[in-house]
């Protein structure tokens, strides 16, 4: 489902909705309409209209005119999402309530949406399950601060949430925003270009400098969301220091799976969905966020959500075995919609191989959950590697000085591996906690069977048990016996671990 101002629209099914009423849209209204939502806020020409609409015939322009006045007034009072760009074509833009935003730099008197520009940012679909809160801390960040990071692992909801803020944001002043993903870019100068072009300075090489970007952003209210600037973070972190030097009114927001660590920063840590607990009733398990996105998505594929006590229960399974990460639960969902659900928990032993088959317009990294996690480890160092194959073994949460106990050995020092942890913590493969007297480690069921595997393919496995072992012989009452036995093997240690809580001693 889209939101378009008060108004709904499921492309699937083609219809739209004005709370709960179903609108009457002919069939070419809504064929303009889904071109627009396509288009995610760039301008659609009258060409590509006509190629759309009418395929097989020659038509006057005035018909667009027409299916466009028969949209705008089923839109009634949001029919200024569709916006005319002059000579050109129509473009859509789309109005969220977002008080926090009424601070910001270009914040709209009275609460009046002004002349929004919206360069490049994608349309909100369905709104977001469970991250309302996050959106107006987020916003309120970006009062106070130049550069706000929205930073998790892949697939945590970073991009969705940005263009959530970004758009509440736009919708609740006249500042103009720019969208910018780093995804394809490799370099410095690809950093600059793809600013560049988004700013409006041009592509060529030739013409484009820092000095250009910072002329081009003096004098503008304008909020650049800059989404995957992890692979590029250096050139990124040094784009976005000096722009926002240059300019008070200028406002950033990054994603990325890492700190730009640039002087003027706030970081965002996005949370996973929230999972019902393991004695969770019908109603609770309702509730929580992860299982109502695993729901809408099945939903959205038109498949049957059964909602009896078991199936539910099997659904918080799911929800609880994915962690809450968004991106796994839309990956399991559609696996779900074909093969129903109790096949799903069963898959979710081996999901990487199960988990694939993610939406066709999805990047490649988001296709599989596989890839996702790939995308990840590509980034890291070498000792990065190594150690996160070994920490693979902790089943719960882990100390410093466990992880370096199993960790290091003759060929790595203690004080390599802690190096590494923090690495890994900041590149939010593992993940910490805050809530005990001392920090503490654990890594995402997900992220913990990659790393397993990796172990495993490595031949380490026994060797690190051993380590493990030894680390942990002083908890239990002698004689202690390892509790995974020799001749590791990842397939078996996956999911049968039983939490080892003394692991983090
Ligand atoms: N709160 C949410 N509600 C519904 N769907 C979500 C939510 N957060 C993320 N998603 C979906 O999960 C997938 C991954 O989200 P994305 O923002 O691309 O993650 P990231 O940028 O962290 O890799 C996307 O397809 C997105 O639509
Ligand atoms: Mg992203």
């Amino acid at each position: 489902m889209i939101k378009i101002g008060r108004v709904t629209v499921s492309l699937e099914m083609r219809e739209a909705y004005l709370d709960d009423r179903l609108l009457q849209v002919g069939s070419r209204a809504f064929d303009i309409l889904e071109l627009l939502i396509e288009a995610r806020g760039k301008t659609v020409t009258k060409d590509e209209i006509l190629r759309r609409v009418w395929p097989h015939s020659v038509v006057e322009e005035n018909n667009i005119h027409v299916q466009l006045s028969a949209l705008r007034k089923i839109l009634g009072a949001d029919k200024l999402t569709i916006r005319t760009i002059s000579g050109r074509g129509y473009r859509l833009t789309v109005p969220t309530e977002g008080n926090e935003a009424a601070a910001l730099p270009g914040a709209a008197q009275g609460g009046q949406t002004g002349a929004t520009r919206l360069n490049g940012l994608p349309v909100c679909h369905a709104p977001l399950i469970g991250r309302d809160g996050a959106i107006a801390e987020i916003t309120r960040a970006l009062n106070g601060t130049p550069i706000v990071t929205l930073l998790g692992p892949g697939g945590i909801g970073k991009t969705q949430l940005g263009i959530a803020v970004a758009s509440s944001i736009a919708a609740a002043s006249d500042l103009e925003v720019c969208f910018i993903t780093l995804a394809a870019v490799d370099n410095a100068q690809g950093v600059v270009s793809m600013i560049a072009e988004a700013l409006g300075v041009g592509r060529a090489a030739d013409d484009v400098t820092l000095h250009s970007l910072v002329a081009a952003v003096q004098g503008r209210k304008l909020l650049l969301m800059l989404d995957n600037c992890e692979h590029v973070i250096e050139s990124a972190a040094t784009v976005c220091e000096l722009l926002v030097q240059a300019s008070a009114d200028l406002r950033i927001l990054a994603t990325s799976r890492e700190p730009l660590r640039t002087r003027d920063e706030k970081f965002y840590w996005v949370a996973p969905l929230d999972t019902p607990d393991a004695e969770a009733g019908s109603q609770a398990i309702l509730a929580s966020s992860s299982v109502r996105m695993f729901l809408a998505q099945m939903r959205a594929l038109n498949a049957d959500v059964e909602t009896d006590p078991g199936s539910l229960e099997m659904v918080a399974t799911i929800c609880r075995r994915l962690d809450g990460v968004p991106l796994a639960l839309e990956l399991a969902a559609s696996r779900a919609a074909v093969f129903g659900i109790r096949k799903t928990v069963s898959g979710l032993d081996d999901r990487f191989q199960f988990l694939t088959g993610g939406r066709r317009t999805a990047p490649p990294r988001q296709q599989t959950l596989e890839a996702t996690l790939e995308w990840s480890y590509q980034l890291l160092g070498a000792t990065e590697r190594i150690v996160l194959h070994r920490l693979g073994i902790f089943p719960a949460r882990f100390s410093l000085e466990a992880a370096c106990a199993v960790a290091a050995c003759e060929r790595l020092s203690s004080h390599e591996v802690m190096e590494a942890i923090v690495g890994l913590a900041s590149k939010c493969v593992v993940m910490t906690t805050f809530d005990s007297k001392t920090k503490e480690y654990f890594l995402l069921e997900t992220t913990r069977e990659y790393a397993l595997r990796k172990l495993y393919e490595s031949d380490e496995g026994d060797e690190v048990l051993t380590r493990n072992a030894t680390y942990l012989a002083p908890f239990y009452e002698p004689p202690y016996e390892q509790p995974y036995g020799r001749g590791f093997r990842a397939a078996t240690l996956g999911n049968s671990l039983a939490a080892e809580s003394v692991a983090s001693r």
